[in-house]
């Protein structure tokens, strides 16, 4: 590495070198525990969005190597009510915490926070942006089942207009030898943007909307819910909902590579169906999991621990 990692806002701030130096260093902290590696040191979590994975996990990643965390707890109940702008709120967190993680629907919001508190800040998740910890915990988990990343075909399945994880993970995946697949009703294609970033990166990409077409070509099956929270019109909403859903019977049907793998960054509703969860094809559980090795690794990072 040559400049150290001081925030962790967008993949865009890594490439190739940097993204496989962070997945090395998880390896390490899930193969040696370190007790006492972040001690005295506090993370402020910051979640202004709802969450269960991605907060318990820093938390637990942090008191796993002996730090303390402070939860900021229900925006409902905090000076946001009393009309206390986010820039105020972040400076003072900065004041009693080492490291921030962040969670915010405003696209944005992370990099603020990183200008404004003068620490370390982690975006846990920025609207329908980016979610950079999410894509290393992908990754690492597309490591341990496929042995690398190079080589396989990817098919992103379901909103991938607003879905942050797969606008994160496209992004990361350009700077390895990858297909990949964009499966989605024709409202919830992928933006432009992202489209455009992979092909001047010259990645191979495709846009199907009929997953049965594209399923055997697969070696990753990444699905995603539809984020109903985003949609500003609910009537658009009701028109794609429920209209995609992965289970065994279309597995067996389409016929898929044996070692084709199932992701979701979860929760999942009704797109995933539980008839999957004992089959080898399913890794979600197991990707949730790996948010510890890879959160520890980037909370030490940004400490300069590692
Ligand atoms: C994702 C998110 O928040 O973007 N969840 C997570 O962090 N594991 C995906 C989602 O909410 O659908």
């Amino acid at each position: 590495m040559g400049r150290p990692i001081t925030s962790v806002i967008s993949i865009r701030g890594f490439d190739r070198k940097g993204i496989l130096y962070v997945l090395e260093q998880s390896g390490k902290m899930e193969q040696r525990p370190h007790p006492r590696l972040l001690q005295g040191h506090v993370l402020g979590l910051m979640f202004v969005e709802v969450s269960t994975r991605t907060r318990l996990s820093f938390a637990s990643a942090m008191m796993r190597l002996g730090g303390q965390v402070l939860d900021f707890g229900d925006p409902e109940r905090s000076s946001f009510k009393k009309g206390e702008g986010l820039s105020d709120t972040i400076r003072v967190m900065a004041g009693y915490c080492d490291v921030i993680a962040i969670r915010h629907p405003w696209e944005g919001a992370a990099r603020l926070a990183a200008e404004v508190s003068g620490l370390p800040v982690i975006n846990a998740g920025d609207g329908a942006n980016q979610h950079p910890t999410q894509t290393f915990l992908d990754l690492y988990t597309i490591q341990k089942t496929h042995g690398g990343i190079d080589g396989l075909t990817v098919g992103f399945l379901g909103d991938l207009r607003y879905s942050r994880t797969v606008q994160s993970l496209a992004g990361a995946m350009s700077h390895f030898d990858c297909r990949q697949c964009f499966i989605s009703p024709e409202s919830l294609r992928a933006p432009q943007h992202v489209l455009e970033e992979l092909e001047e990166r010259g990645v191979q990409h495709e846009q199907f909307s009929d997953l049965g077409e594209v399923l055997p070509q697969l070696d990753i099956l990444y699905c995603t819910r539809i984020q109903e929270e985003r949609f500003a019109d609910r009537l658009e909403y009701e028109q794609v909902k429920s209209s995609y859903r992965v289970d065994r019977a279309l597995l067996e049907h389409c016929g898929v590579k044996e070692t084709l793998r199932i992701m979701h960054p979860l929760p999942r509703v009704d797109e995933l169906s539980e008839d999957l969860d004992a089959t080898p094809y399913a890794v979600y559980f197991q990707q949730a999991r790996n948010g510890i090795p890879v959160r520890q690794a980037l909370l030490a990072m940004v400490l300069g621990k590692l």
